[in-house]
């Protein structure tokens, strides 16, 4: 038998998540919750369409991210949120399991898709986190798509922004049609392990509503919110930023699996419900084993996520638990 017989037969899927909060459930309208469960399904199945056709785990994580930095609802890419000051700063990681290979960028301003940005700057290999011009001078190496910051103005978003200035209550509007009744966490992120078994993590931001300008979440802070290694899992991370960066938290469930041999459910489980929660943190977390084994924890109300495995595993879930829906 052929290695290459060996190979495909191996478990690939990925997981794909777009924020968690305390989302109210009696704001959340049937239109914006099927127009949220279709971005999710859209996001992972750009992903696992990949995958079936052998495609790495990098692809996957990259076309994931991409269809969820381009939805409006989501907080990264398109939909990202105001600064103080009334701009965009967003920010993007993505690590490959094989090698331990990554790039991430933050404080990006015009491009496009983030996402595409962190893996240009994993591919070239000089550094691992740019910021501002030096990370836009990467995409333009590589002509990746570049926006004038006002492309991610969107009303939703310009609504949240005035009402916590302040300046403005918030347009009840906008809740049944782009801004979603949960603000907090709307970070994207993926995971996936291909064909080969190689694990890719991503995460996509743009930060919390109205932070200061210039500074910097745990999205594509290595580590943080994103990390891979084949020998233990893909991990992307939500919530707040702060608290997840000083608990290295996607480090940590690693940690968990390669030194202390617990299984994929037991150290997110810990991450989330122990150590993000016993420091006041809030938010979820998304991770993947090179044999495609899929864990989904938030300690919020609800997180927006999918995932589909060649193992049959298929889900898009908003409240309950893993990646099954069920009551808030
Ligand atoms: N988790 C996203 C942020 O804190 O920026």
């Amino acid at each position: 038998m052929s290695i290459d017989a060996v190979t495909a037969t191996r478990a690939y899927g990925l997981a794909v998540h777009a924020g968690a909060g305390s989302l109210d459930r009696t704001l959340l309208t049937a239109r914006v919750e099927s127009n949220i469960r279709t971005a999710l399904e859209a996001a992972r199945e750009a992903g696992f369409r990949l995958l079936e056709r052998g495609a790495s785990s990098i692809d996957a994580v990259e076309a994931a991210i991409t269809v969820l930095e381009d939805c409006e609802l989501f907080n990264a890419g398109v939909g990202s949120v105001y600064t103080a000051t009334g701009g965009h700063e967003l920010e993007a990681a993505l690590m490959s399991g094989r090698h331990l290979a990554a790039g991430g960028a933050v404080r990006i301003s015009t491009v496009k898709n983030p996402i595409r940005l962190a893996r240009r700057i994993m591919e070239r290999g000089h550094e691992v986190l740019l910021v501002g011009d030096a990370a836009e001078a990467v995409a333009r190496e590589f002509d990746l798509e570049e926006v004038a910051n006002s492309y991610f103005d969107t009303p939703g978003r310009l609504a949240e922004h005035q009402g916590a200035l302040g300046a403005a209550a918030i347009d009840r509007e906008w809740e049944g049609n782009s801004l979603l009744p949960m603000t907090e966490y709307g970070t994207v992120g993926a995971v996936a392990a291909d064909q080969q078994g190689d694990v890719c993590a991503g995460t996509s931001t743009g930060g919390l509503v109205n932070k200061t300008d210039g500074r910097i979440g745990d999205s594509a802070v290595l580590g943080a919110g994103t990390y891979a290694d084949n020998n233990g899992c893909g991990i992307s991370a939500t919530g707040q930023g702060e608290i997840i960066l000083r608990l290295s938290l996607a480090k940590g469930i690693n940690d968990r699996v390669i030194m202390r041999g617990s299984s994929l459910s037991l150290a997110v489980h810990e991450a989330v419900h122990n150590e993000l929660s016993r420091y006041g943190g809030s938010g979820g977390v998304i991770a993947i084993t090179s044999n495609s084994e899929v864990v989904c924890e938030f300690n919020t109300k609800a997180m927006f996520r999918a995932c589909r495995t060649s193992r049959g595993e298929v889900g898009v879930a908003i409240f309950g638990a893993g990646f099954k829906d069920g009551d808030p």
